[in-house]
């Protein structure tokens, strides 16, 4: 590998945080700074750090380097030309770091999928007016380079759709209900136990998370401002082991996924549990793996996969973002000059038109699937296929409908008069179905 041309001064990092991607960071900057300083023309070096408890062990040695308690003060650090935000949260330490760095006509690496998603839009249009680069390649499905291969590689594609499983937790919970049969409040404390999931799993397991990331998706792929408030999300809680068995039997995966696509009518953006046909390659990605899909009017359909988490390819997405700045390589954050975005308005997801599974636990009596498949009809949704599984004379049994493309309004009016049903015994299971 040739070496960094002498003279050339160092690239000085200030890194805010030093969890698990901080302390991935320094290591991979210490590892591989040969290679990193070859590609980035000039060696890559941390200068100042910042976290909360000092004389925390972090497995990565801190001497020499200037240490602040205060992480917003790095942006005024004079030895730093790049302030990296690893602290996380959409407010609070993160944002005002970001916004001060900005201000001080400092370059910013955030890995903060939380403040981008709430904030970004403000954020980017702060950096424009600076001048000042911010770049984010971690935000999004960890070491996948999702954020580059949309917003650079594929720039001359219009993006019809980019859809991705952006949530490990989540598809590692559905991957164990899928091939051990059991249950999801057994499989999520598991999850937890093994370090898989948070203490408190709300951000992943309720989509959030997952929305943050297609947030900021959605920006690049049709060139507009962040709008989180968009998105529609679902979670997975409500996954049971049933329905991953019955989708099994009809040629389908569940899985979570971000999806954000465009037609004529506008974006929508919607985070849900879906059925993937298990062909599709989408399915065939298990585990705490992430996948991100994106169809482009001239290039079709490409997928990235890779892992969306944890201290390596978190720190390899971070470092990708400093050679950049250290090459002087940065593009409007999403990927166009404001003046340059799109207004598209946003689609609701009530307009949503789509194929649906659904699954009922229903008395096993006479005259019960005419009462559902009449509702069916009032609301205009024809059916594809209906299975009954067993039969037990007076008892529940489950029954699975799945129909042809109809609309959001037309399938939740039908839901909320069958549920209401006396035959019609829980809840029923309400899932899309989406041809990727
Ligand atoms: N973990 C991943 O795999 C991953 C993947 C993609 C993106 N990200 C994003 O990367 C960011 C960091 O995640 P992480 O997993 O590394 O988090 P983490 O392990 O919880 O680390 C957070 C760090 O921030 C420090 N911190 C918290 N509040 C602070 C404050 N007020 N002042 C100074 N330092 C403060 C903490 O200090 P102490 O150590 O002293 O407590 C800690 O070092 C988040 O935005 C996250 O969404 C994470």
């Amino acid at each position: 590998m040739s070496q960094p041309r002498p003279g050339h001064k160092p690239l000085s990092v200030a890194v805010a945080g030093l969890g698990t991607v901080g302390a991935g960071l320094l290591k991979l900057l210490s590892e591989n700074a040969d290679i990193v300083a070859a590609r980035a023309g000039r060696p890559v070096t941390v200068g100042a750090v910042s976290a909360r408890t000092r004389g925390r062990d972090r497995g990565v040695p801190l001497d020499g380097l200037r240490w602040y308690d205060d992480p917003v003060a790095l942006a005024a650090d004079p030895g730093t030309d790049v302030v990296v935000e690893l602290i996380g949260g959409s407010d609070g330490p993160a944002r005002a770091l970001v916004e001060a760095a900005i201000a001080a006509g400092k370059p910013v690496v955030t890995a903060n999928k939380a403040l981008l998603a709430v904030h970004g839009a403000a954020i980017a249009e702060l950096a424009e007016a600076r001048g000042v680069p911010l770049a984010f390649e971690a935000a999004v499905a960890g070491g996948i380079p999702a954020i580059k291969g949309l917003r650079e590689g594929l720039a001359g594609n219009r993006i019809r759709r980019v859809a991705g499983i952006l949530n490990g937790t989540c598809n590692y919970i559905l991957t164990v209900m899928r091939e051990q049969g059991r249950e999801f409040a057994e499989v999520l404390a598991e999850a937890q136990a093994l370090g898989y999931a948070e203490a408190d799993p709300s951000f992943d397991i309720d989509g959030i998370d997952a929305a943050h990331k297609l947030a900021i998706l959605a920006a690049l792929a049709f060139g507009r401002p962040v709008e989180f408030g968009a998105v529609h999300v679902e979670g997975i809680r409500e996954v049971t082991a049933l329905d991953i068995a019955l989708a099994g039997e009809l040629g389908y995966r569940i899985k979570l996924l971000g999806i954000a696509s465009r037609d004529a009518a506008g974006i929508s953006a919607r985070v849900h549990p879906c059925m993937v046909p298990v062909a599709a390659p989408i399915a065939r990605v298990d585990g705490v793996f992430n996948a991100v899909v994106a169809e482009g009017d001239f290039v079709g359909r490409v997928m990235l996969e890779g892992r969306g988490a944890g201290a390596g390819p978190t720190a390899s997405a971070v470092a990708a973002d400093l050679i950049d700045l250290a090459r002087g390589r940065h593009t409007p954050v999403w990927g166009a000059a404001s003046g340059a975005l799109d207004a598209a308005p946003s689609v609701p997801m009530d307009r949503h038109c789509g194929a649906y599974y659904l699954r009922l636990m229903v008395l096993d009596r006479p005259g019960v699937i005419a009462d559902v498949t009449g509702i069916l009809r009032d609301e205009a949704i024809s059916l594809e296929s209906m299975l009954q599984r067993g039969r037990a004379p007076g008892e529940a049994v489950p029954v699975v409908l799945t129909t042809h493309d109809c609309e959001e309004a037309a399938m939740r009016a039908a839901l909320a008069r069958i549920a209401a049903l006396d035959s019609v015994l829980e809840k029923p299971a309400l899932i899309r179905v989406e041809p990727l």
